[in-house]
């Protein structure tokens, strides 16, 4: 890897992402201003990661409103895979899948990989991987999905009605094509190598259920894009329309690389952390300031480049009118780190407060959510 290359695959970020050539490298499309106008005519207001350009990229979205406006309304499919507790970096695309199903009224179908986190990680059994599906889905119920239009499942629990369909997908899937677009070797083990086939099947579940054309509309990070990629190739050959997709960008990690990953405990705040353990990372967060308040006083800091700020901007400051002004004041010097972290944690704090509740309260709900074969 040299210079500014950079590397985007479900199981790696590496390097600097530049997002606008990740658009032409995977062939999707930016999201652009005629397609806002037409997701603003069903929603009262733009979600602020539409707004800010934090989901930017699409494969079909528009495809998927005509359907909609057309009477055929899209489900939604989402997923997790659980080799450990949720971070704020997965709750980003699972908050806007919400305010899509709050818009559109739609179903939700939520795929969980024990299996594939268990083919993946040497250290995890599949105790391990159920053990943090449950987990996991604790944090999806507290965002507070509709029990009556979503359907949460594992892998290992739904895989009977789930089989038929990976065959088919797995039957036009050479393995030269999993190797060129995952970069797996002769060394990979040969259930990675099928992997991408049972990611495809929540595609296409629903019309094989109801026996007809059911349009889908993936919301997820831009890195899960070359399985639905590979799903959008075979589609209409195994008589299923082609499922639409949503991307984001990475929500950062705290020490200031681009995506926020579990592979660091202090550069990453999981929904599990306790308030003052998330305000000490914070406190202690990479930012785009000088090295003392004199000097960022006189220079002014970088927004751009800052953890502190990508946080408020992601997630954490719904007020347009706020994050501008904190980018300017951060520019000219007017704010100081200290108190931006601090203002940052105190939003962090109070979210992670109510967000425990909703998962102790999550406990006693997760039948409501589940469907297993
Ligand atoms: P997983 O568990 O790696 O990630 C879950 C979701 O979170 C997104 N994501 C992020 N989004 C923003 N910032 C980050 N730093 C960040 N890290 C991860 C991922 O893109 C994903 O949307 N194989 C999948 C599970 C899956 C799935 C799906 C995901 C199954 N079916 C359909 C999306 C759509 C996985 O391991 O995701």
């Amino acid at each position: 890897m040299t210079g500014n290359d950079f590397v985007v695959t479900p199981w790696e970020v590496r390097g600097d992402v530049d997002y606008g050539k990740l658009i032409e490298k995977f062939g999707t499309k930016r999201i652009d201003e005629k397609l806002l106008l037409r997701i603003k005519k069903h929603s009262k207001e733009l979600h602020p990661m539409l707004r800010r350009d934090i989901f930017y990229s699409h494969r079909g979205f528009d495809r998927a409103l005509t359907e909609y406006e057309n009477g055929n309304p899209f489900v939604l499919y989402t997923g997790r895979g659980p080799s450990g507790h949720t971070h704020l970096g997965h709750l980003m695309p699972w908050i806007f899948t919400k305010y899509l199903q709050d818009t559109f009224k739609t179903k939700l179908l939520f795929q969980i990989t024990d299996d594939e986190k268990f083919l993946l990680n040497e250290r995890l059994s599949l105790d391990d991987t159920r053990d943090f599906a449950y987990e996991n889905i604790l944090d999806i119920i507290a965002l507070g999905f509709d029990p009556k239009n979503t359907e949460i499942f594992l892998d290992t629990e739904l895989i009977k009605s789930q089989y038929k369909l990976a065959l088919k997908v797995a039957k036009k899937i050479t393995f030269s094509t999993i190797k060129a677009t995952f970069g797996f070797s002769d060394s990979s083990n040969i259930g990675m190598i099928f992997f991408t086939s049972i990611q495809s099947v929540p595609c296409f579940l629903e019309s094989e259920r109801r026996g007809k054309d059911v349009p889908v509309l993936i919301p997820c990070a831009i890195d899960q894009d070359p399985h639905f990629r590979l799903t959008r190739d075979v589609a209409e050959r195994i008589g299923y329309p082609k499922p639409s997709l949503v991307h984001c960008k990475f929500f950062p990690s705290l020490q200031g690389s681009d995506k926020m990953s579990a592979s660091s405990q202090e550069s990453c705040i999981y929904t599990v952390d306790s308030p003052s353990t998330a305000r000490k990372k914070i406190m202690n967060a990479f930012t785009g300031g000088q090295e003392t308040i004199k000097e960022q006083r006189e220079k002014g800091g970088n927004p751009d480049v800052c953890s502190v700020y990508q946080y408020l901007l992601y997630i954490f400051e719904d007020d347009d009118r706020k994050i501008k002004e904190q980018y300017e004041q951060c520019r000219c010097g007017e704010l100081i780190c200290g108190d931006h972290k601090k203002y940052l944690s105190e939003k962090v704090e109070t979210f992670l407060v109510r967000h425990q509740e909703n998962r102790e309260k999550a406990k006693d709900r997760i039948e409501e959510y589940m469907v297993r074969d």
